[in-house]
């Protein structure tokens, strides 16, 4: 049975977005706005939808003050929050190195920074899913350039074969989202990855070694579920503007972790209303009006 005081989530919310230049040369892309909030906020209430409390923020030594300004501690939402510096990008497995000491023998779900999850089947699906998982559980989503991903490719039955990186032609259009699940052994695989002809650990070359191994479990989001990346300045564009779309037709909060926080019983009615009584934005507002 799965402890869920033995679950841990790290967002890994480092390098320098140099796609997003001159936006991001001096300040982290995590921290900038997808329409209402900081960026952070969306994969922090995915993690907390997952019902993940312990939550390891790793970031560059230039912003971990602004990401400790923006969420602290997090014990007015329920959840403990510690940070860790990377101190270059060296690759997305490099996260599992840093937090050996975090993770210990707990399950972990490592989450991108700049990734956006929403949908309706989406918190049963992520839900059960990190209740089942015994190795490694990814998620992948239908995309229009898998140029731009980690793309999986299939054998006879969509039976997973392997997971390519950012390939120049693929048959296959199934990206990898920045979403994943594991058990504690990936700390040490983690370790021997050698890095890429980029010079980074490589996230794919992780999961291809659970997938050959036969423990990868592979699921694509629910449907209706909807993955947003922010990668460049056309997607954050985009991403900001279907929050607006949504949030504004369906009357509802995306990403807020005040209102997962308090859907999740991890904070009482009162004590949320009494934490933001002094604040007049429109943030705010939207949280009162929603709760
Ligand atoms: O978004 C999903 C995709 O993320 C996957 O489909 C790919 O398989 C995976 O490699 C990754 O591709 P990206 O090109 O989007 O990765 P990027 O280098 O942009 O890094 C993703 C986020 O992680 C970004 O917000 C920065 C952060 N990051 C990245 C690296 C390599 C770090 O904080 N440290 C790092 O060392």
């Amino acid at each position: 049975m799965t402890n869920k005081k033995n679950r841990k989530g790290v967002i890994l919310a480092g390098g320098l977005a140099t796609r997003l230049y001159p936006i991001s040369k001096v300040v982290s892309k995590q921290l900038m706005p997808v329409y209402d909030k900081p960026m952070i906020y969306y994969p922090l209430s995915t993690l907390m939808l997952m019902g993940v409390k312990d939550i390891l923020i790793i970031t560059t030594k230039r912003d971990e003050s602004l990401f400790k300004n923006l969420i602290g501690r997090g014990e007015n939402l329920g959840l403990k929050i510690s940070y860790e510096v990377q101190s270059e990008a060296m690759g997305i497995p490099h996260a599992f190195i840093l937090a050996e000491k975090f993770i210990k023998n707990s399950k972990v779900v490592l989450i991108l920074g700049d990734n956006i999850f929403y949908g309706h089947d989406l918190t049963n699906q992520l839900v059960s899913s990190i209740k089942k998982n015994s190795e490694a559980t990814i998620f992948a989503y239908r995309v229009q350039d898998p140029s731009r991903f980690g793309i999986i490719n299939f054998k006879k039955d969509n039976i997973p074969a392997f997971i390519e990186e950012k390939p120049k032609s693929s048959k296959s259009d199934f990206a990898i989202t920045g979403l994943y699940i594991y058990k504690s052994n990936v700390v040490g695989y983690a370790k021997k990855l050698k890095p890429s002809e980029r010079g980074e650990l490589e996230i794919t070359d992780l999961n291809n070694i659970y997938l050959k191994n036969k423990k990868l479990n592979y699921k694509n989001l629910s449907d209706g579920s909807v993955w947003l990346d922010t990668g460049d300045i056309e997607s954050l564009f985009n991403a900001s503007q279907y929050i607006k779309i949504i949030q504004e037709r369906n009357q509802i909060l995306i990403g807020s972790p005040e209102i997962q926080s308090y859907k999740n019983g991890w904070i009482s009615k009162k004590k949320l209303i009494n934490s933001l009584s002094d604040k007049k934005d429109q943030y705010t507002n939207k949280i009162l009006k929603y709760i």
